[in-house]
């Protein structure tokens, strides 16, 4: 199958006018409209291992893919060898060949912005060196593979090892655990902050013992998955698979909690009674689903959605009924729209005017329940859940404080998340006001030894001149998980990752990167009503981060430029010539 080729993408330096990029963005819905809708969605993966930038085996497939000077520099293509595709680009004169597709849901990189050395993906903002295929920042834990490239008689040569051809990903080369050493490292929750932790400590050829701890059933799983495909089998959720802990000798302690922390002795005690020693720990526990506190919160059939579990409940027990939905942010309406046209009625409950009222504004907010109540789910706004009344300890109705009652077969809460570090209690971790544990740009506690990644950490924030933040995205915890590995080995490494975030509603996404807490004014391009826009948020006359729906790349660009230190003015936001986004 041949993918359809880009629209021509207008590089940095020529201006164009909002026109021109509405228009791009229109072609690029149509064209990319089926891709983006399965990219947003599970897919199953498969890994292979490759040392960085294939050596050439016996047999191999060498393909012309072009002429020396059709590419210049900051330029890629995508060009095929054999059967298999490959992304060319050249940089600093230069040619190189890596996979053509992002090893987090594999969309087509030729869509990317390539800034630098980096190509970064428009669908959830994974990067990837393109000398190396190294992925530099997160979604998805796999480089790519980088192919054999030869320039000769100003013709272009891309070589690729018969044996790796049809292979789209590369697991880095690690090291394996060494029985000698006894040194361990023990990380305490099974997210991605723990896996991205354990998988960098091989790749930097750490031989110790590695135990991952998580109360989980599941090991590491997609959890943004669990509110956007409700159903899905745990099989297809899985980040890795077990033989791959096995492989690499990373112990997953799956249904094991810690329940505390003793720095003195360096042993956790688990909930059974045992003890573990570590030489070095992580506290990568992530947050929990804040629980309702109203009357009737115990009822059967009052849920919330955290883990596995509860997905499928939800699921199973919506299906044909009545569900009410409280909570109108970011995971509450992922449920809405995914159960929209699976439950008999489904109902939301929420505080603000409007969904996700603070964090995106009341514009966008406004548009999304728009698109919601178009698929017949009702709001409840400006209200509030007073008590929840059962019959025979089932849920029944919910009562709001307006005086509203709603029939309620099953109700699930998205009001919050508490970050889970009450065993750290007695431990002397610091942690701040909300009982994030709070960490330096290393990922430190302030006990030797202990380090912190994820969610459950208050941590500073770079482009937000070191202000500590609490971020829960999927992306910014494997980018800690990294940064904590990297100075447990003694290789200083700062957190600099720029936060991105999505969230999908009936097959699209909203993209969202920096920081927009405390903005005070919101600049649109494009258009809101027609759902497709981009959003610039700015505060102190500066765009501290941007929101998009329908707008690729536009919010992966800046995430871009942002992570190479640029700070972008409101009058550049203001302004028709958008050149300045790199699109
Ligand atoms: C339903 C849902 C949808 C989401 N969708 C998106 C999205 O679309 N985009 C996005 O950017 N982010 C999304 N997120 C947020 C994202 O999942 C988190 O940012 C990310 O999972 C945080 O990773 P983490 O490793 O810090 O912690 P987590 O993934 O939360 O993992 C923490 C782990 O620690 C375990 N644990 C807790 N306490 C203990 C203990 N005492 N002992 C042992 N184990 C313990 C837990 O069981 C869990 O396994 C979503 C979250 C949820 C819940
Ligand atoms: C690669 O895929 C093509 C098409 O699916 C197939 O014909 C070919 O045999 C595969 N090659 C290898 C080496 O697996
Ligand atoms: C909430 O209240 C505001 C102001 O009182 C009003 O404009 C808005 O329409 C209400 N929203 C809903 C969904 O009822
Ligand atoms: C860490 O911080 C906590 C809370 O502020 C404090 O009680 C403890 O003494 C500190 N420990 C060290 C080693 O600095
Ligand atoms: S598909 Fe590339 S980051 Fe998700």
């Amino acid at each position: 199958m041949t993918h359809p080729s880009p629209p021509p993408l207008p590089r940095g330096g020529r201006s164009f006018s909002l026109t021109t990029w509405v228009l791009l963005a229109v072609t690029w819905e149509v064209d990319l409209k089926l891709s983006l809708r399965m990219l947003d969605q599970p897919t199953v993966k498969s890994s292979f291992r490759m040392s960085q930038c294939q050596e050439l085996g016996d047999e191999q497939v060498t393909g012309l893919v072009c002429q020396e000077d059709d590419l210049k520099d900051g330029e890629m293509r995508e060009v095929t060898v054999g059967e298999q595709k490959v992304l060319l680009v050249r940089t600093h004169g230069q040619y190189s060949a890596v996979g053509n597709r992002c090893s987090h849901y594999n969309a087509p990189l030729i869509r990317g912005t390539l800034v630098g050395d980096r190509v970064r993906c428009p669908i959830h903002a994974a990067c990837f060196n393109v000398r190396t295929g190294d992925i530099e920042e997160y979604p998805g834990l796999d480089s790519l593979p980088c192919y054999k490239v030869k320039v000769e008689d100003g013709n272009v040569y891309v070589s690729i090892d018969k044996k790796s051809l049809n292979l789209t990903r590369r697991v880095k080369d690690m090291c394996s655990m060494s029985p000698d050493i006894k040194h361990t490292v023990l990380l305490v929750g099974g997210g991605p902050a723990s896996l991205v932790c354990a998988e960098t400590l091989r790749q930097n050829c750490y031989e110790g013992r590695i135990i991952i701890v998580s109360k989980d059933t599941l090991p590491p799983f997609d959890k943004p998955k669990l509110s956007k495909a409700m159903n899905v089998d745990s099989s297809s959720l899985l980040l890795r698979s077990s033989d791959f802990y096995e492989e690499h000798g990373i112990e997953m302690w799956t249904q094991k909690e810690v329940v505390s922390v003793n720095p003195a002795d360096k042993v956790v005690k688990l909930g059974d009674g045992t003890v573990q020693h570590y030489d070095q720990l992580l506290i990568s526990t992530g947050c929990r689903a804040r629980p309702l506190s109203c009357p009737g919160w115990d009822l059967q059939g009052v849920n919330v959605l955290q883990n596995y579990e509860d997905a499928k409940e939800i699921h199973s027990s919506c299906l044909g009924r009545k569900a009410v939905v409280i909570g109108a942010s970011f995971i509450g309406m992922e449920v809405v729209s995914f159960l929209s046209d699976k439950a008999a009625s489904v109902a939301m409950v929420g505080t603000s005017t409007y969904p996700y009222e603070r964090s995106l504004g009341p514009e966008i907010g406004k548009m999304t329940m728009q698109m919601l109540e178009e698929q017949n789910v009702k709001f409840y706004m400006n209200d509030t859940v007073t008590e929840i009344k059962g019959e025979n300890g089932k849920v029944k109705e919910v009562v709001l404080k307006s005086g509203t009652v709603l029939e309620a077969d099953v109700v699930i809460a998205g009001i919050g998340v508490i970050p889970n570090s009450d065993f750290l209690e007695g431990s002397g971790v610091e942690v701040d006001s909300r009982k994030a544990v709070i960490v330096d740009k290393f990922m430190r506690t302030n006990i030797t030894d202990i380090f912190s990644a994820g969610d459950v950490t208050s941590f500073p924030l770079a482009i937000r001149g070191n202000q500590r933040v609490n971020i829960a995205h999927w992306q910014m915890s494997h980018a800690h998980g990294r940064v904590a590995a990297l100075n447990m080995l003694k290789k200083p490494t700062e957190i600099k990752s720029v936060p991105f975030f999505w969230t999908s509603l009936l097959g699209k996404s909203i993209r969202y990167t920096g920081y927009g807490e405390g903005y005070t004014e919101i600049i649109f391009k494009g258009k809101v009503e027609e759902r497709k826009f981009l959003a610039f948020y700015i505060k102190d006359d500066v765009v501290v981060a941007a929101a998009s729906l329908t707008f690729e790349p536009a919010v992966a660009c800046l995430a871009e430029l942002m992570a190479t230190g640029q700070v972008f003015k409101k009058t550049q936001a203001q302004s028709d010539d958008m050149s300045w986004l790199q699109m």
